[in-house]
């Protein structure tokens, strides 16, 4: 293992240590026995409705509104249009000095313009004082066009894609070598085309928004991956500082980057707020968040592998087109995992880019290396074939001691351990590599595996931590919870560095008016927590060892804090006699917290990281940006895992049944065996509905998506997931807080193609296109 600076002190081992248990989430209780509020559950007296009314034409101008039959509807406040709206400032362009640019879902000014740019753009928004009357009110508005030719078939319009130039992520393209050459010399080699379908949002909390004005000051209680741009971007669209903005998000329903950028239903909630006078509250249909909440693009992807008859690869190309919107959506970074993943001598990776006049695309779940492990470990499996290898051993045999593209060092590199670890589990060894060899009384039986790969990202986070007198501790931070245990990680983190009981942490996120947190996102936040949180518990532990040295009773007199740690909720001379009873703390050799803050007449001692001042945010997030670029420049970071699957196919209609599944990730350190775990499960299903029936129908007429409804959308239900095996390799990464790497996005990755590699060994067939529906596969 690569040796690495490490950033924090590791934790005190103690009996009462609380990192790596499978302690029950905090929120738990309050989310499974209903007392969990939710944004659209704020009340408010006297809150109005809103629904809205969807663009049913792809491209073109409004020419007229027909709001008659609707303001009839008895109870409708209003009916806001274009022709009537107030003016609201356009998204920003997109800036570093203020991030929350960046979370503009598209550049359209919703209302306050003529033209329509999506089937489903809203062109209206109807209040009233029932759900009912708005819903109603909102079917009877008459809109009509002049329609423009509009594009938005991806297959017809691909071919116009151009090459990606640089995005903030990385840039587009990269090459070692001459590939082509390469490829076309080497004496094995594949060349493939694969495609995923568009995929949407579909978290169990619909987006719903509560907004509410006093004076110019803005309330927004809506469950948002990230607090602090919605927060920024309101302030901006409406002309108030951000000061008057306070957004309150403490349960998150779910939300797989659907909820990271701003869309047109927060925005036309707080405008219908401001035009009644009234607070408003509108929840998104299923289906409305379907035409207002961009989803996941399409691709086209080509991967072409030459190698050597031993293996070795010799030529690795992984190109791919995805769209955007016309109006607004990011790259999606499809070949991230090919640059990191094999140790070929001439590497070239490219994305190429068509916008299409459809809503923007949006991040979901590992945005790019969902999709591109798809392609790249379906490729890796059908050059194994070829070669006749074991496909482990071929990944075995390219397995890069350093970053392949550039020579990087990797912070932590853990493959070779997670497929033996795999392997093993899953019972590799009883497989016989012929397809179709298998079988299970009628079902016919296939085994296949991909490797999993999501790069870790930090993000700037401002803490405080309050230690009262009594021994508890209170954690403030604005960061998110969206069902992944942020705040019970947190806890945990916190008891352990400062040598406290679980129990007596609480953490405080999900409120804008918190210390600025990070968004959640880019499996960053719980690494970006607990950078500043460890901080923050130094800091903390300073102030409380210099308040007890100032007594001459304290045994704690003369000590430095290195020389000091934290446990049994005190600090203690860390320099136990060697020999002995190990874990005694000698009643001289230190305190309790209670002791010494009483003993100095304080009821709590604070320690903050980071500051809220509008230039002390410019200052730390460049101060954040350059050191993340510098540990950028020395390392490649990265989740990385062994993904193992089972399937059953039914010879005579094709139906195909995951059935077993084992997954080992390298997570770096474990926080919570019980949250990890479920965080790598879930993201193990969403790859089991990518496989096998996730698809965003778009009609090739007219550009509306044909299925916006979990009835005609398939996202796997229970039957479809069997039992799954996760386990995490708990190494930690000398590179990150506590050694941790996020675990949000990783086991989506590989999952896919771990699927499509079962099925071809079960059935001889290779789909090289998502899903893998029955047509597809008789
Ligand atoms: Mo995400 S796509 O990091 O919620």
């Amino acid at each position: 293992m690569t040796q690495a600076p490490v950033h924090s002190r590791p934790l005190p081992t103690t009996a009462e240590r609380s990192v790596g248990k499978p302690i029950d989430r905090v929120d738990g209780r309050a989310k499974t026995t209903g007392a969990a509020r939710y944004s659209a559950e704020y009340p408010y007296p006297d809150i109005a409705h809103a629904a809205l009314v969807h663009a049913a034409v792809s491209r073109g101008r409004i020419t007229g509104i027909d709001d008659a039959a609707a303001s009839a509807v008895p109870g409708v406040l209003a009916v806001i249009t274009h022709l009537n709206a107030p003016a609201m400032k356009p998204p920003p362009p997109v800036s570093l000095m203020n991030l929350s640019t960046l979370a503009s879902g598209t550049t359209v000014n919703y209302l306050n313009t003529d033209e329509v740019h999506w089937d489903g753009q809203p062109v209206a928004v109807v209040v009233a004082e029932t759900l009912e009357a708005a819903q109603q009110a909102a079917s009877l508005v008459g809109v009509t066009y002049d329609e423009l030719p509009a594009a938005f078939d991806f297959a017809a319009e691909e071919k116009n894609a151009k090459p990606q130039k640089s995005d903030l992520v990385q840039s587009g393209g990269a090459r070692k070598g001459d590939a082509e050459a390469a490829l076309a010399a080497a004496p094995v080699s594949v060349d493939l085309r694969y495609t995923t379908p568009p995929h949407n949002h579909n978290a169990l909390e619909p987006h719903a928004t509560t907004a509410a004005w006093d004076g110019d000051r803005l309330t927004v209680h809506e469950g948002t991956q990230n607090i602090s741009w919605m927060r920024d971007n309101l302030a901006l669209k409406f002309g108030v500082p951000a000061g008057n903005v306070r957004v309150i998000s403490p349960y998150v329903g779910g939300a797989f980057g659907g909820k990271t950028m701003i869309w047109a239903g927060t925005i036309l909630t707080v405008l219908a707020a401001r035009v009644t006078g009234r607070p408003v509250r509108l929840m998104l249909t299923r289906e409305g968040v379907y035409r207002t909440v961009g989803g996941r693009t399409p691709s086209t992807q080509r991967v072409a592998l030459g190698a050597e008859r031993d293996g070795r690869l010799t030529a690795l190309i992984h190109t791919s087109v995805t769209r955007l919107g016309r109006v607004g959506g990011g790259p999606e970074q499809v070949t991230s995992q090919s640059r990191h993943l094999y140790d070929a001598e001439n590497i070239l990776v490219q994305q190429n880019l068509v916008k299409l006049d459809l809503l923007s695309n949006t991040v979901m779940r590992a945005p790019g290396e969902s999709i591109g492990t798809f392609a790249l470990e379906t490729a890796v499996d059908e050059l194994a074939y070829e070669l006749g290898l074991d496909p482990i051993e071929l990944r075995m045999r390219n397995e890069p001691e350093r970053n392949p593209i550039d020579g990087k060092r990797f912070a932590h590199r853990m493959l070779r351990e997670a497929y033996a670890r795999g392997a093993e589990r899953f019972g590799w060894a009883d497989r016989t590599p012929e397809p179709g060899s298998m079988r299970d009384g009628r079902w016919l039986v296939g085994m296949g595996v991909a490797s999993a790969y999501h790069p870790s990202w930090q993000f700037a986070a401002n803490v405080t931590v309050r230690l009262s007198a009594d021994g508890t501790v209170v954690v403030r931070c604005g960061f998110h919870e969206m069902g992944m245990g942020g705040a019970t990680a947190q806890a945990q983190i916190a008891a352990d560095a400062l040598g406290v009981p679980f129990e007596a942490v609480r953490v405080e996120y999900g409120d804008s008016t918190l210390p600025t947190g990070p968004g959640a996102g880019g499996s960053g936040q719980t690494a970006s927590v607990a950078a500043s949180l460890l901080s923050a518990c130094d800091k903390l532990k300073r102030s409380v060892l210099a308040l007890a040295r100032r007594s001459r009773e304290s045994p704690l007199r003369g000590q430095r804090l290195s020389g000091v740690e934290a446990r049994d909720g005190g600090l203690y001379r860390a320099d136990r006699s060697g020999s002995g009873s190990g874990s005694g703390s000698g009643s001289g050799s230190g305190e309790t917290y209670t002791a010494i803050l009483t003993r100095a007449g304080r009821n709590s001692v604070e320690a903050k990281v980071g500051s809220d001042t509008r230039v002390g945010a410019i200052a730390g997030q460049v101060r954040f940006m350059s050191k993340l670029m510098l540990d950028r420049r020395r390392w490649v970071k990265a989740a990385s895992g062994a993904q193992f699957c089972e399937v059953r196919v039914d010879p005579d209609t094709g139906e195909v049944r995951v059935s077993r599944w084992v997954g080992v990730f390298d997570v770096g350190t474990v926080i919570n065996a019980k949250t990890t775990a479920g965080q790598l499960r879930g993201g193990i299903v969403m790859g089991i509905g990518m496989a096998l029936s996730e698809e965003t129908l778009v009609d090739p007429r007219n550009g509306r998506i044909m299925n916006p409804s979990l009835a005609e959308y398939h996202v796997p239900v229970h039957a479809d997931v069997p039992p799954i095996d996760v386990s995490c390799l708990d190494e930690p990464d000398p590179t990150m807080p506590l050694g941790l790497i996020g675990v949000g996005e990783v086991s989506i990755t590989g999952a896919a193609a771990a699927i499509a590699n079962a099925v071809h060994h079960a059935t001889g067939r290779r789909v090289r296109d998502l899903p893998i529906t029955l047509d597809r596969l008789l």
